[in-house]
């Protein structure tokens, strides 16, 4: 169901149509929280459940952290690949990505998101000339019943050429910088983790399965009036092969302890990436690797921005738990499916916790 146009409260917050404002005019939760809102606009209200209780969120102990300076001892792999299985979230120190593009890229995300909305909203679904560059709110606001508090730039990436025709001038060069810096790590991380599922060598075919296509998105969580009713994002896992997340230091990413109803919080720690398993990768590797829940709250004091990469398979591959980890004698759980129409399942409904990966399931 499409939110409605108008609202019927009677709040004096909403005299005026939010979803054209925030949605179709490009000015995104960004522009309600600069309007200095007293309260959340109803549109943005999420059922109870789905709203972050506080309650469930434990303490005693968060996703491990890994120092990934000397990959070659044996002991680091293996925390890598069993963080993998029992969190599906870790963050990594000592990456390799230098401080300095870490820091362009999150500058370069205030600067998108500071120009004024009709320059990001060129960059919008009905305006960007390319598939491949989306700024926009919330998740998917035609499909959603209550919009999150969140707006971003998705990236696709194609090549330097492309990026030069159609990313957005802002942020460019700092976008590419990351992803550039971050290719070596990624290589090394899922050296480690496909190691374990006797994979021998990545050849040029495994590695283009398991990371042939990226997207880089940037996320800006305004501050927000009365954030415990709303999310910054909905429960859901990342459709990714892995994601590496850069955070800033205002936190507010929860991740569900496996198998219960807990959340953590991921700390944020200067100069960490955050990696995490995404569906892809729980497929192919026959449910060993945990693509877990996720979600982020709104902020009432500070503004929050991060940074995703999503390293994917490319949108022509067909993805199902590789004939290495069958070949062990393993049943497979997952059938074989194109990429492209996994994402579009994900992309054509609202966040659903772990709902999309039982369209891969036999
Ligand atoms: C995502 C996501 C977490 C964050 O973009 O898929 O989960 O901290 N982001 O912004
Ligand atoms: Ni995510």
């Amino acid at each position: 169901m499409a939110p409605a146009m108008t609202t019927t409260s009677s709040s004096s917050d909403d005299t005026f149509d939010i979803i054209n404002y925030a949605v179709h005019q490009g000015h995104g939760v960004k522009g309600l929280s600069e309007l200095g809102l007293k309260s959340l606009p109803n549109q943005y209200v999420q059922p109870i459940d789905e709203r972050i209780d506080m309650t469930t969120v434990i303490d005693e102990h968060s996703i491990p952290v890994i120092d990934m300076s000397d990959l070659s001892d044996q002991k680091v792999a293996d925390s890598i690949c069993d963080a993998s299985e029992r969190w599906g979230f870790f963050q990594v120190v000592n990456h390799g990505v230098p401080l300095k593009v870490l820091d362009e890229v999150k500058e370069s995300t205030y600067r998108f998101f500071s120009q004024a909305a009709e320059e990001k909203n060129k960059h919008s679904k009905d305006n960007s000339p390319t598939n491949n560059v989306r700024f926009g709110t919330s998740f998917t606001p035609h499909a959603e019943k209550a919009l999150e508090w969140k707006d971003f730039l998705s990236l696709f990436y194609v090549s330097q050429e492309e990026a030069d025709a159609y990313w957005p001038q802002a942020c460019k060069d700092e976008a590419l910088e990351f992803l550039k810096s971050s290719e070596i790590m990624i290589k090394k991380l899922l050296g480690a983790l496909t190691q374990r599922l006797n994979v021998k060598e990545i050849d040029e075919e495994k590695e283009n399965l398991l990371m042939g296509s990226k997207r880089i998105n940037m996320n800006y969580y305004p501050k927000c009036p009365n954030p415990e009713l709303t999310i910054g994002v909905g429960r859901h896992s990342d459709v990714s092969t892995l994601t590496i997340l850069l955070q800033d230091q205002v936190g507010g990413l929860y991740v569900r302890k496996l198998e219960t109803d807990s959340w953590i919080h991921v700390p944020p720690i200067e100069g960490a990436i955050v990696i995490n398993i995404g569906d892809a990768l729980q497929i192919m590797s026959n449910g060993r690797y945990k693509s877990v829940e996720h979600r982020v709250a709104a902020n009432g004091n500070h503004n929050r921005i991060s940074v995703p990469i999503f390293v994917n398979p490319r949108p022509n591959d067909v993805i199902g738990p590789l004939r290495e980890v069958i070949e062990g004698g393993e049943t497979p759980i997952y059938k074989q499916v194109l990429y492209s129409d996994y994402v579009k399942h994900f992309f054509r409904k609202a966040h659903d916790g772990k709902g999309t990966v039982d369209f891969a399931k036999i």
